[in-house]
């Protein structure tokens, strides 16, 4: 009786041996799959470069009356795993609105994102998709125009005097909200 017992207690005290030799190698051989797999999807959390502010020109380039300047702009580019250094993500009109001030417009309209054009007879902006219209300050100047909303005007800093940085941002085309896309 007693040796049977101690058989079963042996038995036992193999199984839990066992089961913990089992769990260290598992926890061994998991641990560098899971750190790899972190390393790999690490890239997906970083945040997009092209939020951030660009440099887009120099004060001297913009006419002195206002008349409105189309510039692309670039920026490095990140997507899950590559950077693309300097890529075209957008355009933007700049104008001056005094000597030392800049407003400044993403090209894209709000109805659905096609670019518009500045059309200097008519001292206002233009999308060929649907027609739609905006003053020189960016506002819808015809009812008829199926805009939800005015151009996405965007901040501008000037820096050292004359160097023209803007935030870069897209907005949500078809809602009168501005609403900006990350
Ligand atoms: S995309 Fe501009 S009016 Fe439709």
């Amino acid at each position: 009786m007693g040796d049977d017992k101690n058989t079963v207690n042996g038995s036992r005290r193999s199984f839990v041996k066992v089961v913990a030799a089992i769990t260290a190698a598992m926890a061994a051989l998991l641990t560098p799959i899971i750190s790899g797999l972190f390393v790999i999807l690490q890239p997906l959390r970083k945040k997009d470069e092209t939020s951030k502010a660009v440099r887009i020109a120099f004060l001297e380039t913009l006419p002195a009356d206002g008349t409105p300047v189309k510039f692309s702009v670039l920026a490095n580019k990140t997507d899950a795993w590559n950077k693309f250094p300097e890529s075209p993500v957008g355009a933007v009109y700049l104008r001056k609105t005094s000597e030392k001030t800049v407003e400044a417009f993403n090209v894209a309209c709000p109805h659905a994102g096609c670019f518009v054009s500045f059309v200097a007879e008519k001292q206002g902006y233009f999308c060929p998709c649907h027609n739609s219209t905006f003053a020189l300050d960016g506002k819808v100047d015809n009812p008829q125009s199926p805009s939800p909303r005015g151009l996405d005007s965007l901040t501008v800093e000037i820096r050292k005097g004359r160097e023209i940085w803007i935030q870069f941002q897209q907005f949500q085309p078809g809602v009168s909200e501005k609403i900006p896309v990350s």
